[in-house]
């Protein structure tokens, strides 16, 4: 791993009262090493497993124990940390700091910093395996998740209980290189801001049933990464996704059908340099959503209306179309109808027959089409497919 990206970075490193803690000490070191200035946080139960003075000897920095022991010139050390971080970790996390990060417990200054930043947080889980594999454990790892926060691990291995299980800390080693990257980005995305839509949108018929399609939001959460990563300042427009996991960062913008997902994209567009158009929008909803839910008998027939075509509606004068054509046959002869009636920069194509490929699945197989020519890629992750995409879409900014 490349040497010195983190160097002079404010790095928030959060311990709390896991055995895994002692790992932390090393942690610490190596991030020192990098040039990073660390600022480590204690939890009260991470003072059972490790000394203040490990860490303050490593990182020369006062180690921060409590909302009460005011170690900055402001006497508010969390909110002045937070506001300064340009990472927090926390590692180890133990189960009671999951389920206070999840809900927002701020009993303590790490999830108190935890609320108060905007940096990327990253957290590292240790516990028991049978803890960690609990329903309410998993509710907040989900919940953790949605809230775009970075978790790492844990891995299988030997816990302290003697027992070979899911639950150890990733390694302090492994921890760096994933600190590194978030910051080891090319930029040339810079100045722009960005709209990206993912996931497929919900057309109510009644209370209890609705009209939706098979999109999982992947493909347009590896896009709006892609661009945050590279620079970009960045709104994603979603309807029904899977998760949101890592999406610190990203301006989320939560939408149900097509037409209030026009609305917000609409908001937006003026401060807009490109649009990214991945998701699954319903090509019809009802036309009358009925209050009542319809009894099974009169369910027959539903009466249906077009909706708009958002990436076609928008003005390509004003803006950069991408979009997307899933097709299922003449993948070619479909995408390069949609790049001309839509009026796109660029069209990327999936074949949706394809196995491995495509909805749901964590890869993708496409074609760019644009007007210069074709583009084929072989599967790959959505995550690199990503890139491939802006790297083909750069030519189109300024
Ligand atoms: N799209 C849109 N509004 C719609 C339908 C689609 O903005 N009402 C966008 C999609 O987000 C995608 C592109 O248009 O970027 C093509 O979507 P796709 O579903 O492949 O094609 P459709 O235009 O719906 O045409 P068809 O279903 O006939 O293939």
């Amino acid at each position: 791993m490349s040497k010195k990206i983190i160097k002079n970075k404010n790095i928030i490193l959060c311990v709390t009262g896991s055995i895994a803690a002692y790992k932390s000490i090393y942690l610490s070191s190596l991030l020192v090493k990098e040039g990073a200035n660390v600022q480590v946080m204690l939890s009260e139960s991470a003072k059972n497993f490790v000394g203040e003075s490990s860490f303050s000897g490593i990182t020369h920095n006062e180690v921060i124990t409590g909302y009460y022991d005011s170690k900055t010139s402001l006497s508010i050390d969390h909110i002045e940390i937070a506001k300064k971080a340009d990472v927090i970790v926390v590692a180890p996390a133990t189960a009671n700091i999951l389920a206070k990060i999840a809900l927002g417990i701020s009993s303590d200054p790490i999830v108190g910093s935890i609320l108060a930043t905007k940096a990327p947080i990253l957290i590292a889980p240790a516990m028991d395996g049978d803890m960690y594999s609990s329903k309410q454990i998993q509710g907040h790892i989900n919940e953790i998740n949605n809230l775009g926060y970075k978790i790492s691990g844990p891995e299988k291995g030997r816990l302290a209980s003697g027992i070979e299980e899911f639950g150890r800390m990733t390694e302090p080693e492994s921890l760096l290189d994933e600190i590194i990257n978030i910051f080891q980005k090319k930029k040339d995305y810079n100045q722009v801001e960005a709209i990206v839509t993912a996931g497929g949108t919900i057309e109510d018929i009644d209370p209890v049933r609705y009209i939706s399609n098979k999109s999982s939001g992947k493909m347009g959460i590896a896009l709006a990464k892609a661009l945050r990563d590279r620079g970009a300042v960045v709104n994603l427009v979603y309807g029904r996704v899977d998760s949101l996991e890592e999406t610190y960062g990203i301006n989320k913008i939560p939408t149900k059908s097509a037409v209030e997902m026009k609305n917000e994209i609409e908001k937006l567009i003026d401060r807009s340099q490109i649009i990214i158009m991945s998701a699954a929008v319903a090509d019809y909803r009802v036309k009358k959503i009925s209050k009542e839910k319809i009894k099974k008998d009169n369910l027959d027939s539903i009466q249906l209306e077009k909706n708009p075509d958002i990436l076609k509606s928008l003005d390509s004068s004003k803006i950069i179309k991408v979009g997307f054509a899933a097709e299922s046959e003449n993948l070619l002869i479909n995408a390069k109808k949609k790049l001309s009636s839509k009026d796109c920069k660029i069209i990327v194509a999936n074949d949706i027959t394809l196995e491995g490929s495509g909805f749901g699945s964590d890869n993708n197989k496409a074609v760019l089409v644009d007007n210069d020519g074709e583009e084929t890629f072989p599967l790959m992750s959505k995550n690199e497919l990503a890139h491939k995409i802006l790297d083909r879409a750069k030519k189109f900014i300024n």
